[in-house]
């Protein structure tokens, strides 16, 4: 695997917003980050303004599937909200920036894979012409009868069954030079001291996450095969970057503290939204102690002396030009 490292400190300075607001409802945190101006977006607006008419042949096609992944994807109101904040998290950690492959500056078509909310492509987009959205199955045979510059998929970890099948179609699907990049979070906890002794019911629910993702089918914490994957499926330059994430906001920095406080929330979020269903459906737990962990997870997650983070995963690679 080339360039495969791991880094803590995400690029430069953004221009943060005020951030005393100890909200964690993620509804509220969702709306607050519409106001947010990153330094690299500003950059990118100002180009923007002087692009010529968007050419029609320049869009994004984002696949939505309301359906197939029923189980372990839920799709109502919080979790979109969660998934915004989401992409908030990602444009703090990148300062703004979309992705890390070394794509081309304007490139002409672009696939983003399991869109959400679209909230990434249409930023990716810039103006809404440049967008389309289509309902479809990634997982199923792809039939587009061009070829894509850049294929992008965010937080699929837990949506894909057969990663070397996904890599193969990305692969077929991109032109000579174009690049495939995935991001996501991984479903574990980390801390460098020992206060994870502190949060062993967060500890425990990644695993039983962990192994009642595996059990339907759809890992979610299997980034670390992709660059092989990648590999192995022909592409070239395959790149981990991995970043530390905090889960609260329990560090000094500000920046960090920033990021903590709003994975704080969708985390809180995403415990609600996913634990129940993998628990009781994959691993035949009841109710009343899926509750229980959900609560004492929940206590752990506000508690700042537990110095928790997460890891984020850019893998990217190139289709080969020749
Ligand atoms: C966790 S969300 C990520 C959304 C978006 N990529 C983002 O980062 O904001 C996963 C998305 O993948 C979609 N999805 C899951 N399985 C899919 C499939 N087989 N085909 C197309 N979309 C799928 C879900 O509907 C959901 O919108």
């Amino acid at each position: 695997m080339a360039g495969d490292h791991e880094d803590s400190s995400p690029t430069s300075d953004s221009d943060w917003a005020s951030s005393d607001d100890a909200s964690l409802d993620v509804t509220t945190l969702a709306s607050s980050v519409l106001n947010y101006v990153y330094k690299v977006r500003l950059a990118q607006i100002t180009t923007y303004h002087t692009l010529p008419t968007p050419n029609p042949d320049c869009r994004m096609a984002g696949d939505i599937m309301p359906t197939a992944q029923a189980l372990s994807q839920p799709n109502d109101d919080e979790e979109q909200d969660r998934m915004d904040l989401l992409h908030h998290i990602y444009a703090l950690i990148l300062d703004g920036e979309l992705h890390l492959a070394p794509i081309k500056s304007h490139p002409e078509r672009v696939l983003d894979l399991g869109t959400g909310t679209g909230i990434w492509a249409i930023d990716f987009a810039e103006v809404p012409p440049n967008c389309q959205f289509e309902v479809d199955d990634y997982e199923a045979d792809w039939v587009y009868s061009r070829p894509f510059d850049y294929i992008h998929g965010r937080e699929l970890a837990g949506a894909v069954s057969n990663f070397d099948r996904l890599f193969r179609q990305a692969l077929t699907h991109l032109k000579p030079g174009g690049y495939l990049e995935l991001q996501s979070f991984r479903v574990e906890v980390y801390a460098d001291d020992d206060s994870l002794d502190r949060a062993p019911y967060t500890t425990k629910m990644c695993a039983l996450i962990q192994e009642a993702s595996a059990r339907f089918g759809k890992p979610m914490a299997n980034m670390d095969e992709w660059a092989d994957k990648m590999i192995h499926a022909g592409f070239e330059d395959v790149t981990c970057k991995i970043f530390k994430v905090p889960i609260s906001p329990w560090p000094q920095d500000r920046k960090m503290k920033e990021i903590g406080k709003y994975f704080q929330a969708q985390q809180m979020q995403g415990i609600t939204s996913y634990v129940p269903e993998l628990l009781s459906m994959m691993l035949g737990w009841g109710k009343e102690e899926v509750d229980v962990l959900m609560a004492h997870a929940k206590r752990e997650l506000v508690d700042t002396a537990v110095h928790q983070y997460g890891k984020l995963y850019f893998v990217y690679g190139r289709r080969p030009v020749k």
